[in-house]
């Protein structure tokens, strides 16, 4: 008797404990992107980026008029960034190879000794601490070189970024296995051509920004190709994209439809010709942008069309969907004087809409963000229905704050309130989520937040010439999930120097 209910009650606890478990096999790492991180931006034969170009041309145009010269010294303090990748228990490490570095002159026929050892050291270091090296080929600083011949907009660019693919596989595909092709075009192409304040400062609303977008859709696909063809047989590794998609909810159930319209505006553009049977344009977006051109006088669409070749060049180039969330908007038919915000507002002009956000979402430290971890979810459940049962890596999650302190119990909310729906969409909606990454793994510059909002894992001490790195206490939370491969873990963290 007595045995028979310590039976029933150690069952009904592995089911309690079990049901905040990830599932087996499931990953946990952090990311980082070479602007934000490695400074150095003038070392050996490294030649400038957009960034380096655009931030020292307008250095008023960051907050705490900054920039990523020196960063968190990442060239030279590599080695405690994957000291810090061990102490969190990092089941990868996701960094990002800067173009210009690798390839000074943004061509394929020169590279650099010093990028390619540097990279080299960085990835096996990684691996000698068994933490596997996630590498972004492009987190948005294209050099400045190829920019001056009109970078994105060039139709172009998408074989210079094919050649610069084929180098980084050659030299790192032996060790790494998964790739980024690209980190978040929407914010390199609608946000910077809608607005001009990110690189490369082009002002080009629903110009500039569709060319860019046609062109790097171009662009992941080769490099997607030729991976397939020419070095997954022997390497056999995974590669895709990186998108930022901010979960939109209809303002009132009048706005179900323009809603659904503004999704396949910020998501489907990036998505629908990659991931959707058909490929090409969201066809009603095609529809919108050729009716506005017409009535604006033209005789071309803004949007430039694909070809039949080019359409099917790019469907299916996808291994996995990487994902970045960080914030949700509400959606409604824009009226009259209704403001154009920081993004994701910008840019849905074209579709005229207003987006905003309720009450009760939180924000963060930075004016864009607001809180609301359903979102990731309800985000996660769309893209399964609208483009099937593909296996989903979060490759970006994370939080801001002011507060350079190391007691972030606001950044453990966040994370424990995201990971929760996380584990949901798991469990509950059967979605094929298979990692999570967050954002970030040490403080560093955060565009044209400069140093003033903190994402970071990690502490770094920006008046110290070191850059001394620090955990914080969400540091310890993190560590302590991925240890026990569960939410099961004690929020209540101690701070201490020693992880
Ligand atoms: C590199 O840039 C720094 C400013 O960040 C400057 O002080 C230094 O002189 C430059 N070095 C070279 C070799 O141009
Ligand atoms: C558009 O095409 C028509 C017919 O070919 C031509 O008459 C007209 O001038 C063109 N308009 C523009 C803006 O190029």
């Amino acid at each position: 008797m007595l045995w028979l209910k310590v039976v029933v009650i150690s069952v009904s606890v592995y089911i309690v404990v079990g049901s905040r478990d990830f599932p087996p096999g499931f990953k946990f790492g952090a990311a980082t992107a070479a602007y934000q991180i490695e400074g150095a931006w003038n070392v050996s034969d490294k030649s400038p980026s957009v960034w380096d170009k655009h931030i020292h041309a307008h250095p008023e145009r960051v907050i705490d008029v900054s920039n990523g010269d020196i960063a968190c010294d990442s060239y030279n303090k590599w080695q405690r960034d994957v000291e810090i990748a061990r102490e969190l228990g990092l089941h990868f490490y996701r960094f990002s190879i800067a173009w210009s570095r690798l390839l000074p002159k943004g061509y394929a026929n020169y590279i650099s000794e010093a990028g390619k050892k540097y990279y080299n050291d960085l990835i096996d270091a990684l691996l000698e601490k068994g933490i596997e090296p996630l590498v972004t080929l492009y987190h948005w600083d294209l050099p400045q070189s190829l920019q001056d011949l009109g970078g994105w907009t060039n139709p172009l660019v998408s074989d210079w970024f094919a050649d610069y693919a084929r180098v980084a596989f050659s030299l790192y595909g032996d060790r790494v296995k998964t790739w980024i092709t690209l980190n978040e075009p929407v914010m390199y192409c609608d946000i910077a051509y809608n607005t001009a304040v990110l690189a490369p400062g082009i002002y080009s609303p629903g110009r500039g920004s569709f060319l860019c977008n046609k062109h790097s859709i171009i662009a992941h696909a080769k490099a997607w190709r030729i991976y397939d063809e020419e070095f997954r047989p022997k390497y056999n590794g995974k590669i895709s994209l990186a998108n930022q998609i901010a979960w939109l909810e209809p303002a009132t159930e009048e706005d179900i439809e323009i809603t659904d319209i503004t999704r396949q505006f910020l998501i489907g553009m990036y998505s629908h010709p990659i991931f959707s049977k058909e490929g090409g344009w969201p066809p009603v977006i095609e529809k919108i942008i050729a009716e506005k051109s017409k009535k604006e006088g033209l005789n071309h669409s803004r949007l430039p069309p694909f070809t039949q070749e080019e359409i099917e060049l790019v469907r299916g180039t996808y291994d996995f969907f990487g994902f970045n969330y960080y914030t949700s908007r509400t959606v409604a038919t824009a009226k009259e004087g209704d403001k154009i915000g920081p993004w994701p507002y910008t840019g849905s002009s074209d579709i005229g809409v207003h987006l905003t956000v309720k009450p009760e979402w939180k924000s963060a430290a930075t004016k864009w963000f607001f809180i609301y971890p359903e979102g990731l979810r309800k985000q996660l459940s769309w893209l399964k229905k609208v483009y099937g049962d593909i296996e989903i890596f979060i490759t970006e999650n994370g939080f801001a704050s002011y507060d350079s302190g190391l007691d972030d119990q606001d950044r453990i909310q966040y994370y424990k309130d995201h990971l929760e729906q996380v584990l949901l969409s798991i469990k509950e909606d059967g979605v094929k989520v298979t990692g999570y990454t967050a954002w970030t793994l040490i403080d560093n510059f955060e565009w044209m937040d400069g140093y003033k909002s903190k994402f970071g894992l990690y502490q770094v001490d920006f008046e110290d010439p070191e850059r001394k790195r620090t955990p914080r206490a969400s540091a310890h939370y993190y560590a302590s999930i991925i240890k026990s491969h569960s939410l099961d873990v004690d929020v209540n963290v101690k701070i201490s120097d020693e992880l």
